[in-house]
């Protein structure tokens, strides 16, 4: 996994294996453990569009395994792509300093171009309308960490399935299960794409493409809601227009299933009524508490595979951090040596 750009590159045999790595920083940081992984290594967070639980989740699990961050959270105004700096030669240069770089870009595509020049891993934190592979690994983990399995699930997506990249993203990570029945629910605006619905046909996923979202609600087993992406539409006549059509609340929630799961990947703008949050249904903020997890065995695996990560296990203090300067054993204050290479 050089690259994290997109979700049809994962397996399923390598999901599983990421959420079984998950679950063990879960129960680490939980037990208040202090891990040191990645301890020596720089995290760049290049954030071009806001974001609150992706930087965030991003920079707080570097830190739990021990790395550190550097980040401009406002990259169009506050990097030099406001000078004009093409996003290649920014990567260039971040790469130089860092060992991974987290990248939210306004444009699709915008991940694999950065991924095509850089010297370290890329992982996409969104690229405009396109993708937003960590949230849909995370939603995914929310689904297994509730339900117990993925197999054989009534997914209902809802919203805006145009421009929602996280939808794209979870559509294709489900679509390496079995039995998977998938119920797309938008305005007439916001339809899901012809190519993520060509991608599921291609791979034997039952969908269909529903208005009556009382009746989808009721079969549902996950309910994924979604906002109206004010900010990517065409025009306010077209937001207005989509916006407040489909809202979860508490009358909705009563026709649903007694275990079923409400998941959103926030922020939300009014598609779920807080009303609805004391309920045990109401999954979406144990959701976004667990993305600190998926990310923590991300970041693992990017820099295990880049040879930048200590094995699980090892003791920081007894291994070398690259290019790090040591006293040699018995050589006093005298002599200095660096230790390059990657560690053992
Ligand atoms: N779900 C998500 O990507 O949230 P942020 O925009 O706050 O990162």
């Amino acid at each position: 996994m050089r690259h994290v750009l997109g979700a049809k590159q994962f397996t399923r045999p390598e999901v599983e294996a990421l959420f079984e790595t998950s679950r063990t920083f879960e129960e680490k940081v939980k037990g208040g453990q202090v891990l040191d992984r990645l301890r020596g290594r720089i995290m760049a967070t290049v954030f071009f569009e806001p974001s609150t639980r992706t930087r965030l989740s991003f920079e707080a699990a570097m830190l739990r395994l021990g790395g550190q961050v550097i980040s401009t959270e406002n990259a169009a105004q506050f990097s030099s792509a406001i000078k004009g700096e093409t996003l290649e030669d920014s990567i260039r240069v971040i790469g130089a300093y860092a060992d991974v770089i987290v990248l939210r870009h306004h444009e699709e595509g915008a991940a694999a171009r950065a991924a095509a020049v850089s010297s370290v891993p890329v992982i996409n934190a969104g690229d405009g309308p396109g993708e937003h592979p960590t949230q849909a690994l995370l939603d995914l983990y929310a689904i297994y960490r509730e339900k117990g399995r993925v197999d054989g699930l009534r997914v209902a997506m809802v919203g805006d399935l145009a421009y929602g990249r996280t939808v794209h993203s979870l559509a294709y990570l489900l679509s390496l299960f079995r039995d998977i029945h998938i119920d797309f629910v938008s305005p007439p605006e916001t339809p899901v794409p012809d190519r993520v619905l060509a991608y599921l046909a291609e791979r034997g996923i039952s969908w269909s493409r529903e208005t009556d979202l009382a009746r989808v609600a009721a079969q549902a087993d996950v309910l994924y809601q979604t906002r109206i992406q004010k900010e990517r539409f065409p025009s306010m006549e077209m937001y207005e227009r989509a916006y407040g059509r489909y809202v979860l609340d508490p009358s909705l929630l009563g026709r649903m299933r007694a275990d079923a799961v409400i998941l959103h990947p926030l922020p939300r703008a009014g598609e779920i009524d807080p009303a609805v949050d004391a309920d045990p249904r109401a999954a979406y903020f144990r959701q976004a508490a667990g993305g600190l997890y998926v990310r923590m065995a991300l970041l693992c695996q990017c820099l295990e595979d880049a040879g930048q990560a200590y094995p699980e296990g090892s003791e920081a203090l007894s291994v070398p951090a690259m290019g790090t300067i040591s006293i040699a054993e018995g050589e006093g204050t005298a002599k200095a040596q660096v230790k390059g290479g990657t560690p053992a």
